[in-house]
């Protein structure tokens, strides 16, 4: 019985660790008033030729702002992104991502 109530508040705390892991949309929201020059105030690009940002995968915003940031990714129009990733820590990157990839 004592066994069973450490697994349930270990696989608790597992559960809330995830939680608390998980960008935060609302502090996304302040934060991506730079990023609306170009990718707009809802996320559609302002800029022709620009991505848009509304509804994208969290996952896909996390890995290709860090790719930015770490200069990883390159040609085209990325020197423009590594400039505005350089400024992002991995916290603001999670919580940007939380915040477009909730936009419906
Ligand atoms: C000065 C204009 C500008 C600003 C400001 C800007 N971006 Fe970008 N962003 C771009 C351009 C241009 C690209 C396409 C780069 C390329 O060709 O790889 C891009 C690409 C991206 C991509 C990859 C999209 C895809 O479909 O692959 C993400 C994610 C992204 N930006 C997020 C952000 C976030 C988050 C911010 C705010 C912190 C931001 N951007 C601010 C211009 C901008």
């Amino acid at each position: 019985m004592n066994k069973m109530v450490t697994g349930i508040v270990i696989g608790a705390s597992l559960i809330a660790g995830t939680a608390i892991a998980a960008g935060d949309i609302a502090a996304g929201k302040t934060k991506s008033a730079v990023c609306a020059a170009c990718h707009g105030a809802d996320g559609i690009a302002v800029i022709p030729g620009y991505p848009n940002l509304k509804g994208q995968n969290e996952q896909y915003i996390i890995s290709s702002v860090k790719a930015y940031k770490a200069k990883q990714r390159n040609g085209g129009l990325a020197v423009v992104m590594q400039a505005q990733a350089a400024m992002l820590s991995d916290a603001d990157i999670e919580n940007l991502a939380a915040y477009y990839s909730s936009l419906k």
